[in-house]
């Protein structure tokens, strides 16, 4: 930022004038941490029937093979770390407000340093009363296993949203991005709704960016900056573009 005497120096903006920057982020974010994504290759619905493993179907059929699938992934959870693209994201906190609207439900974001982060999707690391949802509770550890039980007496189940399952978060989502001054979209192939429709509540003419690696179709948006490159090492090509919409 341009100091008064003309030297560039880090002026950071005080926080009633910081732009609103908001982040709309999808499993890509977290592959680069080691967490497998769910539609690229080698993707968890590859190997595993998202019926079986993420509904309440599923949960009625077999919550032993419920409970392994989430256990296994938060396994993998305690063993990952925030990556490049996570602690950009908590970097760029100097010089936007920045609000986190993630699909992801590990804990990546917040690990890197993000102070606003809101799950649609749920969050691994805690659990659920099946009869009050208003019981959530941390999970301990990497496991959660068929007799561990609410205070009201029921099986806890993962607090995570399943397929066919309300995104109760959706309002709360919905107007932060319509108060939007820059979206910024980050490994999400934005498939799934209603977390896809998001875009469609940013404020018109806002600058809306895509970091993926791959191609992301997203219909009647035609002028988004995309920069196509892994989240790790887009964030870097991201905050130069910031820095350029900031002179
Ligand atoms: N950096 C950035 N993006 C990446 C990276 C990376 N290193 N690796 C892959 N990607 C991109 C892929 O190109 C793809 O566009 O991340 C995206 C992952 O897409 P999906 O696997 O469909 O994941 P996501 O969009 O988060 O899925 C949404 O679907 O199954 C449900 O609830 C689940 O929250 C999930 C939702």
């Amino acid at each position: 930022m341009q100091g008064k005497h003309g030297r560039t120096s880090r002026v950071c903006p005080e926080p009633e004038n910081m732009k609103k920057l908001v982040v709309l982020s999808g499993a890509g974010m977290s592959a680069e941490s080691g967490l497998r994504t769910f539609r690229d290759m080698g993707g968890l619905w590859e190997e595993y029937d998202v019926y079986e493993v993420a509904s309440p179907a599923g949960w009625a059929k077999d919550r032993a093979l419920v409970l392994k699938f989430y256990n296994e992934r938060r396994k993998q959870l305690l063993e990952s770390s925030p990556n490049r693209g996570h602690l950009g994201l908590a970097e760029l906190e100097k010089d936007f407000e920045v609000r986190i609207i993630t699909q992801n439900i590990d804990d990546l974001h917040e690990r890197a340093g993000s102070t606003s982060v809101l799950h649609l999707h749920g969050e691994l690391r805690k659990s659920r009363s099946m009869v009050d949802p208003d019981l959530i509770y941390d999970i301990e550890g990497w496991e959660l296993n068929e007799g561990e039980l609410c205070e009201k007496g029921s099986q806890l189940r993962p607090h995570v949203v399943w397929f066919g399952e309300p995104v109760t978060a959706f309002e709360e989502a919905a107007g932060i991005v319509s108060r939007a001054d820059i979206l910024v979209i980050i490994g999400t192939s934005m498939n799934v709704y209603p977390a896809a429709g998001l875009i469609d509540y940013a404020p018109a003419g806002i600058p809306i960016y895509v970091i993926d690696p791959n191609e992301v179709f997203i219909p009647g948006y035609p002028r988004l900056h995309v920069i196509r490159k892994k989240a790790g090492e887009g964030i870097a090509d991201l905050i130069n573009e910031l820095q350029k919409l900031e002179q």
